[in-house]
């Protein structure tokens, strides 16, 4: 009899145990929020600089907003709108020609932002850049509703 009150004792404390190690998982979950989903308005952690070779692009997503961000040297990135401003399409970063791509009818645009080639009339946001600690960080609220076609800002590695 004792046994089984025992048994039903320790039980009922794994039962407990792993509810609370459920609940600090989740917790921990909705507290840590990955880049692609902060809100405009603040400075968004886009990741280790480390991850994109020099040359090539990488793809983040700000509130599903894709951003396109081009590490043009050891020390540069660039990050644009990553969606074509004649309609809403992705667009591709082409390191042979060095130029960003639209996937459905062929417009071309710099690094800067400006219509290379194509029907697309409004060049590419261009979202300010700062690097730090060899991360890339975005600030989101300066490119926001702005639409210039300024050439990058970038930051150095600290
Ligand atoms: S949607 Fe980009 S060129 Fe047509």
């Amino acid at each position: 009899m004792n046994s089984a009150r025992d048994l039903s004792w320790w039980l009922s404390r794994v039962v407990a145990g792993v509810w609370v190690l459920f609940a600090l998982w989740a917790w921990e979950k909705f507290l840590t929020v990955p880049p692609e989903t902060l809100v405009p308005g603040v400075v968004v952690d886009a990741g280790p600089v480390d991850r994109i070779q020099v040359g090539l692009a990488r793809t983040v997503y700000v509130r599903e907003v894709p951003v396109i961000l081009l590490r043009l040297s050891e020390e540069v990135v660039v990050a644009l709108e990553g969606t074509c401003t004649f309609a809403p399409c992705d667009l591709t970063w082409d390191p042979l020609e060095g130029v960003l791509v639209c996937p459905c009818h062929g417009d071309r645009f710099l690094p800067s932002g400006k219509v290379l080639s194509g029907r697309a009339v409004r060049p590419l946001s261009v979202i300010p850049v700062t690097l730090a600690e060899n991360r890339v960080f975005l600030h989101w609220r300066a490119y926001h509703g702005d639409h210039t076609e300024n050439p990058a800002v970038a930051g150095k590695t600290h």
